[in-house]
């Protein structure tokens, strides 16, 4: 609570300094524009995952409604259709680049950083132009947009003035970036997940890519700390991101949506993505051994978990990789080496499926199979087996309450 008040009075603070935002006028006028825009408005949309946060699950694309959850509450993707009542139908273009460089609706509500605005603020015009051309071309949902949950200091927006004094204009640049660079920091917001997050949801500068969360999933290091088995290289981040690797696998939770995404987008951009984050992955000296299996040891140590991973997971884990997206041993997946036991609770609980209209990994989910202690069982066999003997701490605990958090 002290924190909370001590927020109120630097964030007022901050909030102070700013007039309040003027509206845009409405935009009532027909535009008109040209198919290449538009076509590059959807390949923009598709490598900044608009779809993913603004479509609620089973919904009408970009109507809104998705839950996202923060540290500080849910927060809803809002209806960004053409729609004029409930959508974005009667932003102007310059209300729209307001939106997304500045964080400030039409009216001139200020708007949570969930919308990576702090990230999206690097867009050219011509890219902000074309992601307008492609959403005003939409159907228009008439959706109304749903409140968000936050607690009490989080739910006063104005304070948000305050955070992007704080923060925001650290992160403008100004120089011509290359490819990879622009989208990766940009568009592509890959840090809004990867790099950890202070007190107030700030991405911690300095700590740039050493491994962040999102929605309760671990999202590994995407630098030279990468606890990774397996060295990355620029050819696996290329298969990762747009599929599937052979030696990683494929992506599961909040980064499966980032692979939909650019599953389809032309292939240049996901080059230059996987060569620039191939230069932040980069280590001095590695080499391409086996992944260690203690596999002896592990069965001595945890003979339940051994067991019921022979009877359940063997069937596709142990087959040297002939299973359809499964690479040769489970030892192979960095969730093994996370510092906590979050992405393997998740993936044993909710199974992995991919994201609709693409072709992926399908796991079964065992959250009715398996009871918490079993679960633990599988994770402390699998750990000594391929961890070096290292435990997480409360394994049981955590697979309680990311049950709670997932079927309430
Ligand atoms: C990580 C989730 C996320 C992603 C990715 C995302 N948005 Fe959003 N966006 C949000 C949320 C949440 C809000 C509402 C924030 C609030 O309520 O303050 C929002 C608000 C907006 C708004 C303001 C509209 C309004 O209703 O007030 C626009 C415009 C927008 N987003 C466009 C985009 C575009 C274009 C993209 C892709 C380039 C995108 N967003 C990607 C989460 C996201
Ligand atoms: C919405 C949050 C989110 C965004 C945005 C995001 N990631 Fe991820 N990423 C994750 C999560 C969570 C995982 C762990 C997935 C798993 O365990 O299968 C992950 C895993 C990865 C991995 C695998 C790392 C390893 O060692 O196993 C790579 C590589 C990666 N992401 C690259 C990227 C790149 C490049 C971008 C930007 C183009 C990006 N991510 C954007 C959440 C995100
Ligand atoms: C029907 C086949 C099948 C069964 C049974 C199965 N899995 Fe999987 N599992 C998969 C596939 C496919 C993937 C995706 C792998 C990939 O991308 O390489 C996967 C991925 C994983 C991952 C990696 C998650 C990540 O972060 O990327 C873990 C850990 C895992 N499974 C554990 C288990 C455990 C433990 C069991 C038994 C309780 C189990 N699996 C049973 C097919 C299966």
């Amino acid at each position: 609570m002290a924190f909370s008040l001590l927020l109120v009075v630097v964030l007022g603070a901050g909030a102070l300094f700013f007039v309040a935002h003027v509206a845009m006028p409405e935009d009532r006028g027909q535009h008109v524009f040209a198919p290449d825009l538009v076509r590059r408005g959807g390949e923009l949309a598709a490598l900044g995952y608009c779809a993913s946060c603004h479509t609620a699950e089973k919904g009408q694309p970009f109507a809104g409604g998705r839950p996202l959850a923060t540290p500080f509450g849910t927060i809803f993707g809002t209806n960004i259709t053409p729609d004029p009542e409930s959508g974005i139908g009667l932003y102007s273009p310059a209300a729209f680049a307001r939106a997304m460089r500045e964080g400030i609706d039409r009216v001139g509500r200020d708007l949570y950083p969930v919308f990576p605005y702090n990230h999206f603020t690097r867009l050219e015009d011509k890219d902000i132009d074309a992601l307008y051309a492609f959403l005003m071309t939409r159907a228009a949902v008439a959706a109304q947009n749903r409140a968000n949950q936050l607690a009490f200091p989080y739910n006063i927006r104005p304070l948000l003035a305050g955070w992007k004094l704080l923060y925001l204009d650290k992160f403008r640049v100004t120089e011509r970036p290359d490819l990879g660079r622009y989208l990766v920091e940009g568009l592509s917001h890959c840090g809004a997940c990867h790099t950890p997050r202070d007190r107030l949801g700030a991405e911690i500068a300095s700590q740039h890519f050493d491994g962040g969360e999102a929605e309760d999933w671990w999202a590994p290091p995407l630098n030279a700390n990468s606890p990774s088995p397996v060295p990355w290289t620029e050819e696996s981040l290329f298969n990762y991101l747009r599929s599937w690797d052979a030696e990683h696998g494929g992506a599961i939770g909040p980064m499966a949506q980032v692979v939909a995404g650019l599953a389809s987008v032309p292939e240049q951009d996901v080059r230059a993505i996987a060569a620039y984050i191939g230069s932040t992955m980069a280590k001095q000296g590695e080499s391409d051994g086996p992944v260690e299996d203690n596999q002896t040891q592990a069965m001595q140590a945890h003979p339940q978990g051994a067991e019921l991973y022979a009877g359940i997971c063997a069937t596709c884990h142990e087959t040297g990789g002939h299973v359809p997206f499964t690479v040769a041993s489970l030892g192979q997946h960095t969730s093994l080496y996370a510092p906590d036991p979050r992405n393997m609770i998740h993936v044993v609980l909710e199974g992995a499926h991919p994201p609709e209209g693409t072709v992926g990994a399908v796991m079964p989910a065992f959250a009715d199979a398996l009871s918490d202690e079993q679960i633990a069982e599988i994770i402390a066999y699998l750990r000594a087996r391929f961890s070096g003997g290292a435990q997480w701490e409360n394994v049981e605990d955590e697979i309680a309450r990311i049950r709670r958090r997932t079927s309430p």
